[in-house]
């Protein structure tokens, strides 16, 4: 059998009835046993102050050990690594000892860094690797810390190599875990597991070029991914975007050979009314007539659909998890392009929702595609809250870097349930004020104009017209789609930033 057919046998097999989780993105072979294995390298999981020591060592052995963690100032603190010669009593090569502080405090966060740096450190060619929890006494805190420690190491083991001749070799390992509740860690990691391929798949989405990942290009990728997946999608073609309207979603991919597309993607798995998702998916951002006149502000500007990679690959993951939620995801698609047919400054054109909105800048285009997105959600799933996420505004990179995303929100739990999400993903986000920018969308010629100043609160100003009255947050992620070399849990390459965060916030509103 092969890595990925016993993959998905475990998935089949387990104790969630989760879809198979048939992964093309990892060669890697995660399960979890209360048996020991022998296997050349063994990472020992270690609490602060305790002495590594192994039921099947010598005194010797763990003299050995405790010498060699000694001189190498290894105390057992939070994220500390150390690899040691494995004494004669362990049929192993190395050991890498992983500090995990005092367990029942470490975060999950940390947690899955700490996976991440695991991941770092080990070679890819390696046969096996046994991740032993013996020494953390509590059974259920280990099986909780294992799956949030492996899902760190799935995420950085991700690579983005379809464009590689010789891809730089993927990890090929078959991980053991080593619990003392081993059903309970494969539950938990099977949960995180699902949010991972969601992951994957919307670091796909950013990181298609932008020749490859036109608008119907995402739509094929996205019913490919989720085609096992008890997943609702509505294809909304260019002809349909026109029928009903979307103006400003049409609009913004005139200049292209490639048209706009819509896509939504309904899990029920609750008879709540649904949250919309909606995820900006401009798939290329060359700005249109008011063209990006500089290498750098042009290069890279296929990770302007990371929004609605964010937003499918939220609704995919809820969906193998199985989660009682009822999520839909909106993505509208566009192709910011110039040609004889493209968009003008200052052309009026007609919204969803009938706003006549004047284009006084082309390359405003992420708020146009959503508000029509946003109108779009309103009309056909009635939700009881919208969350937008977009690679938006400049000035939001300005304003936060690439530590926080902007975060715009019009009611208080929803507010409180994002920042908290924030806080136990990891994908952090800082509230902006709305309040008191009243007039700054105002168009001396339309209904609306699509610039406005400050530029960040200018998009969200926008983005709320059309949510309407139903509750709202938005994300601007701006410069948070793509890392430029390997941090945490992202190797170089497209982040996926948005589907933890949203996943999490999904839940906790849930709860
Ligand atoms: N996709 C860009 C925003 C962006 C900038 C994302 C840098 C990632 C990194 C967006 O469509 C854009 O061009 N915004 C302009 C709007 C302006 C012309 C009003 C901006 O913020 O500069
Ligand atoms: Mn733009
Ligand atoms: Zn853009």
């Amino acid at each position: 059998m092969s890595l990925k057919q016993v993959m998905s046998a475990l998935a089949v097999s387990s104790v969630l009835s989760l879809p198979a989780l048939a992964s093309d993105y990892l060669d890697t072979f995660t399960s979890f046993s209360d048996e020991n294995k022998d296997t050349k390298t063994r990472v020992i999981f270690v609490p602060e102050g305790t002495a590594v020591e192994l039921p099947e060592w010598s005194g010797s052995d763990v003299n050995a050990v405790n010498r060699a963690a000694e001189i190498e100032e290894f105390k057992g603190e939070a994220s500390q690594l150390t690899t040691v010669i494995a004494p004669e009593g362990t049929k192993a090569n190395h050991l890498l000892l992983a500090g995990v502080g005092d367990p029942a405090e470490l975060s999950r966060f940390e947690a899955e860094k700490l996976g991440a740096s695991i991941a770092a450190a080990l070679k890819p060619e390696l046969e096996s690797v046994v991740f032993d929890t013996r020494l953390i006494s509590n059974p259920g805190i280990a099986a909780e810390l294992s799956s949030h420690i492996a899902h760190g190491i799935d995420l950085r083991n991700y690579r983005f190599d379809r464009y590689q001749s010789e891809p730089k070799e993927r990890p090929q390992t078959a991980y053991h875990w080593l619990v003392k509740s081993p059903d309970m860690a494969e539950k938990k990691y099977l949960a995180s597991r699902a949010i991972a391929e969601g992951v994957f798949v919307a670091r796909d989405i950013t990181a298609l070029p932008g020749s490859d990942g036109y608008p119907e290009a995402i739509v094929k990728l996205a019913q490919e991914a989720m085609k096992d997946l008890n997943i609702e999608l509505t294809i909304v073609t260019p002809e349909q975007v026109d029928e009903m309207g979307m103006g400003l979603l049409k609009s913004v991919s005139q200049g292209s050979q490639h048209g706009s597309y819509l896509l939504a993607a309904h899990y029920k798995g609750s008879n709540a009314d649904p949250i919309a998702l909606v995820g900006k998916g401009n798939t290329f951002d060359t700005g249109g007539y008011n063209l990006k006149t500089s290498s750098s502000s042009i290069l890279r500007m296929q990770t302007d659909k990371a929004g609605a990679g964010a937003v499918i690959g939220a609704v995919m993951a809820l969906a193998a998890q199985e989660a009682p939620v009822n999520v839909v995801a909106v993505a509208p698609l566009s192709h910011n392009l110039i040609s004889g047919s493209a968009t003008l400054p200052g052309d009026v054109v007609k919204a969803g929702d009938g706003t006549l909105v004047e284009i006084a800048n082309t390359d405003a285009e992420g708020r146009l595609i959503l508000g029509d997105g946003n109108w779009y959600a309103n009309d056909k799933f009635k939700p009881r809250a919208i969350a937008n996420i977009a690679t938006l505004t400049g000035s939001k990179v300005g304003a936060l870097g690439t530590g926080y995303a902007a975060l715009f929100a019009s009611e208080d739990d929803l507010r409180s349930a994002i920042i908290e999400a924030g806080n136990v993903t990891g994908e952090k986000v800082w509230e902006l004020p709305l309040e008191g920018y009243d007039g700054i969308i105002d168009s001396p010629l339309a209904d609306i104009r699509n610039i406005g100043s400050p530029g960040t609160q200018a998009g969200a100003a926008f983005l709320k017209h059309f949510a309407g009255d139903t509750p709202w947050i938005h994300i601007d992620m701006a410069a948070d789609a793509m890392v430029s070399s390997d941090t945490g849990i992202h190797p170089a390459g497209p982040t996926g930033f948005g589907v933890r965060l949203l996943t999490e916030w999904v839940h906790q509103l849930e709860n």
